[in-house]
């Protein structure tokens, strides 16, 4: 979850899904990404997020920019914010759901970034984007570790 859904979260959805195909998990494991602002609905992700995505051989052009529901705070067992902002937006998008604590920040899974948010790579320049795919990469790693302990798999 990020603000727009052309940058980070697709850049996160593309890279879990690669990583969880590698891992044999594709079928049981379902990863989705969604902006909780509406700027950007049924566009492509941005052209610098998939640029950088595609050197690293992942694909992201056939997703689409939509707005998170509380159906998704709701059904999905984990929901991952980039930053403190979507998290907060995400947890008053919850009110009362009692599956608040799914709502967490991508980074905790991260061991190698001490930061807490990946930063919005959208005003910024070619390296910005080069440092989100790092930071997600890492956090990828450790969320799979997560979903592997927590179910048994
Ligand atoms: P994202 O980046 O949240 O990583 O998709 C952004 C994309 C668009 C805008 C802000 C952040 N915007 O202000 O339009």
């Amino acid at each position: 979850m990020c603000l727009g859904n052309i940058c980070r979260s697709p850049t996160a959805e593309g890279v879990f899904r690669k990583l969880v195909t590698e891992h044999d998990l594709g079928h049981g494991v379902i990863a989705d990404s969604a902006g909780t602002h509406a700027y950007h609905i049924d566009e492509p992700p941005d052209m610098r997020a998939q640029h950088a995505a595609a050197k690293r051989g992942i694909d992201l052009s056939s997703i689409r920019g939509r707005k998170a529901t509380t159906e998704d705070i709701r059904d999905f067992d984990y929901i991952l914010a980039m930053d403190w902002e979507n998290y907060h937006n995400l947890l008053h998008m919850a009110g009362d759901l009692s599956d608040r604590e799914n709502i967490r920040l991508l980074l905790q899974y991260s061991e190698k970034f001490d930061e807490e948010e990946v930063p919005d790579p959208y005003y910024g320049g070619a390296k910005g984007f080069e440092r989100v795919l790092d930071m997600i990469e890492d956090a990828s790693l450790g969320l799979l570790a997560d979903i592997k302990r927590r179910y048994s798999l």
